[in-house]
């Protein structure tokens, strides 16, 4: 095991702050702490953790930092586990800047996986002092820097079973609640009043299916879906993933709906309506399904990709999973909405519907479940992740 804590430091607050992390290190035998000026950026390649710290200059890292990592090969830095802190003036990130931010989506565009979030560490002044208490915090992060490193390799982690698990069943309840009362609501609402005869009642229907999809099946199936993934990612804020599942449902909905709503505005003949096309009876309807989930599950989860971005380089490959599990998911929805007989009663309407809608999440989850347990493993604590504070202010 090689360990490397590496430090630039002009006045020698960032080498105390360094001395002060190296010693709370398990193998001390293993670990060198050294100056950025005694080392190549060919020594970089082939470590095992990597600790890097450097003041804030300009609100970045410092020039000759910056020409440093410049000179580090592409993807040189694959497979190190870096931990990064910078110093700097005790106030509010958005003026002071800081090195560490900035020095960590370096690292993390060298291949890093960085397992801990950047952290800072104050100076009174420009040469110093530290701030009281900061060496006593920086031990405290040595210590958190010690035990996030000492935690699997991601992407060489086995399969977490018990996430997949997780997921799917939120899948499952989530669509079965919220698709379900989606569906259920459309169906009182046209049984209780007839189907919309003038354009307004149309539009209305419309807007009424596309807030309902998004109230209820996009807030619901974001909540059951924050908190299967947050044992196993932390750094996922809920509150965001739950907006990022709304607003991709929404538009997924009003995607959806449009066919429908741009067909009874322009009143397409009633016999037209009444026998379909013989190609859209048997399979060609599950088709059509499958070419439907193809198109709407990419945009559900463009928004919940932008979130995984945060997270793990690989957030893109969560769009192909949702067109493949919609594309599986959205045929069981006709099949089971095609079930309910003609004129059926409420019983067996909410039952067929609840159930289709169950099996149509799993379906779901077992498919998109995949890939996410795998985009989990290959996070890491890339620069955007909250601030898990060690007694400091954001
Ligand atoms: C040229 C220069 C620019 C600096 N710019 C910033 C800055 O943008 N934000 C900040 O918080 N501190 C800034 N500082 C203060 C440094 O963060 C401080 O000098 C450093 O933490 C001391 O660490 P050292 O003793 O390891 O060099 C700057 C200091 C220098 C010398």
């Amino acid at each position: 095991m090689k360990v490397l804590v590496l430090y630039y430091s002009q006045f020698g607050n960032t080498e105390r702050i360094a001395r002060a992390v190296a010693a709370v290190l398990p193998e001390p035998a293993h670990v060198r702490v050294t100056s950025l000026s005694e080392v190549r950026p060919a020594d970089l390649v082939g470590l095992s953790w990597l600790i890097v710290g450097v003041p804030t200059h300009f609100r970045d890292v410092p020039r000759v930092v910056a020409k440093f990592l410049n000179r580090v090969p592409r993807h040189g830095l694959g497979g190190v586990r870096v931990a990064v802190f910078d110093t700097r003036y005790r106030m509010t990130r958005w003026l002071s800047g800081s090195a560490a931010h900035k020095l960590a989506r370096r690292v993390h565009r060298l291949g890093a996986a960085l397992l801990i979030p950047p952290e800072s560490f104050f100076v009174v002044d420009r040469e110093g002092p530290l701030a009281e208490g900061e060496v006593e915090r920086a031990t405290a992060w040595g210590r958190a820097v010690a035990a996030s490193l000492a935690r699997p390799t991601p992407g060489r982690t086995t399969f977490d079973r018990w996430l997949y698990l997780r997921w799917v069943w939120a899948n499952g309840w989530s669509e079965l609640v919220g698709l379900g009362a989606t569906v259920l609501l459309g169906w009182w609402i046209i049984h209780s009043m007839g189907a919309p005869s003038s354009a307004l009642a149309v539009v209305a229907t419309g807007f009424g299916a596309i807030g309902a999809g998004t109230a209820l099946e996009g807030v619901l199936v974001g909540y059951a879906q924050a908190r299967a993934l947050r044992p196993s990612l932390r750094a996922v804020s809920s509150g965001g993933w739950i907006v990022a599942t709304a607003l991709g449902a929404g538009a997924a909905w009003t995607l959806g709906m449009l066919p429908s709503t741009a067909m009874a505005l322009v009143r397409v003949p009633a016999e037209a309506v009444e026998s379909p096309p013989a190609w859209l009876e048997g399979p060609g309807q599950y088709l059509l399904a499958a070419g439907m989930g193809m198109v709407l599950g990419p945009v559900l989860a463009f928004p919940q990709a932008l979130v995984l971005r945060r997270h793990t380089r690989r957030w893109a490959a969560w769009i192909p999973a949702n067109a493949l599990a919609w594309a599986l998911g959205m045929p069981v929805v006709f099949a089971g909405v095609g079930l309910v007989p003609p004129g059926a009663g409420a019983v067996p309407v909410i039952v067929t519907v609840a159930a289709t809608c169950l099996v149509a999440g799993l379906v779901v989850g077992v498919a998109h479940g995949l890939v996410l347990v795998r985009l989990v493993a290959t996070a890491d604590a890339a620069p955007e992740i909250e601030r898990r504070a060690i007694g400091q202010p954001a």
